[in-house]
């Protein structure tokens, strides 16, 4: 029997899909893989773990959205989750592309406190591979990391002591008691948290979002804080997002569809105050390079790795894809990917590439 909404997962099958990591369908079967699901649905071949991901955000990632994962109640249950960027392939190479900018500005606003940073117990929120954890590291008394990705995860085990409490879960609801922590910091994510604006290339076409998973996260994050903890977001405002960034002039509508996935600044504090938080200081960090030294490659956008190290480019459809390419080859080529950069650089230095919120409770 179908059901009349969503299908259930054996209803998946029918359909020749399967659901891998975070939240991705593949072509090819219908097991289902994910935080402590390897007993229930076995493990799949590297074959399937590396699946395209381009595919699954044009044809599924659009439509079967984060919480709608709820079908898989009592497996997982309400994991929001980024439905367009597959984190078990990008962990391999991840740290290649990534840096962990505005460390100072977390540790400036937990030091605002009131407590000694010394005795600080804090948590990142979507700790990924835990660049920021293992910088935060020696400042902090003890530190704990909850992220959606197994594959993320396993590299942050690689990188940082067992003092360092890693969970996998989902920060919509995290496994923790109220007020245990006296700061929590949340990097690069919130933008991975609501459903996409729909399969439509056409901007006239996409729905406005209302920001259900973003609210539901802010008032987690709001219960287990202690009064007077700091709630620092490290994310990227929609004019970061357009000029903050090199190449998003070469992909404007996956830019585009980022954009429609968060919540613009006046939103985001908005969505803040209602979870309860003031708002102590809003800075755009202009110096920051999210992509660390690889950053500048002119040739960047032709190589895969490159791509990944950004979920943006997950955004494009294959003729943005293919048009973004033979642009960075042209202007390779015609030698004017200097002149270009240049001009792209001047933006970032006057916009930067993150915006810090640091929320008070
Ligand atoms: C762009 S990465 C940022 C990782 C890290 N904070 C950093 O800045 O290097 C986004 C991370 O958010 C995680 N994530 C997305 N949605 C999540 C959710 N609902 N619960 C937990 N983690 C989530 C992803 O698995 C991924 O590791």
């Amino acid at each position: 029997m179908m059901s009349a909404g969503f299908p259930t997962i054996p209803e998946w099958g029918r359909y020749g899909v399967k659901l891998v990591d975070n939240g991705f369908i593949s072509p090819r079967g219908s097991a289902v893989r994910g935080c402590n699901s390897r007993a229930a649905f076995g493990t799949l071949s590297p074959e399937d773990e590396m699946c395209d991901t381009r595919w699954h955000s044009r044809f599924w990632g659009e439509r079967i959205v984060s919480n709608r994962v709820n079908v898989l109640n009592g497996w997982r249950k309400n994991y929001a989750m980024s439905n367009y960027a597959n984190y078990t392939v990008a962990s391999e190479d991840y740290d290649k592309t990534r840096a962990a900018v505005g460390v100072d500005t977390i540790l400036g606003c937990l030091a605002r406190t009131g407590v000694r940073l010394g005795d600080q117990t804090v948590l990142e929120a979507g700790c990924g591979t835990g660049n920021y954890l293992e910088a935060l590291r020696p400042h902090l008394a003890c530190l704990a990391g909850i992220d959606f990705s197994e594959g993320m995860l396993a590299q942050a085990r690689t990188k940082l002591s067992e003092d360092v409490e890693l969970t996998c879960g989902s920060i919509l609801e995290m496994p923790y008691g109220d007020e245990r922590f006296d700061g929590i910091t949340c990097n690069q994510v919130i933008h991975h948290l609501e459903e996409g604006p729909g399969a439509s290339d056409d901007p006239a076409d996409w729905k406005p979002c209302q920001f259900p998973n973003v609210t539901q996260f802010f008032q987690e994050a709001y219960r287990v804080l202690r009064p007077g903890g700091a709630f620092v977001i490290n994310a990227t405002s929609h004019d970061q997002f357009r000029d903050g960034y090199w190449w998003a002039d070469l992909i404007p509508v996956a830019v585009a569809r980022l954009s429609c996935r968060m919540p613009d600044l006046d939103k985001l504090k908005q969505i803040l105050t209602t979870a309860g938080f003031d708002i102590e200081t809003v800075s755009a960090d202009l110096d920051g390079i999210l992509q660390g030294p690889s950053y500048l490659d002119p040739q960047g956008p032709l190589g895969e790795a490159w791509r990944a190290g950004d979920s943006t480019w997950s955004l494009t459809s294959d003729a943005e894809l293919v048009d973004a390419r033979q642009r960075v080859e042209r202007m390779n080529a015609e030698g004017t990917m200097q002149d270009y950069l240049d001009e792209r650089e001047r933006k970032r230095l006057d916009i930067g590439q993150t915006t810090f919120v640091c929320g008070r409770k």
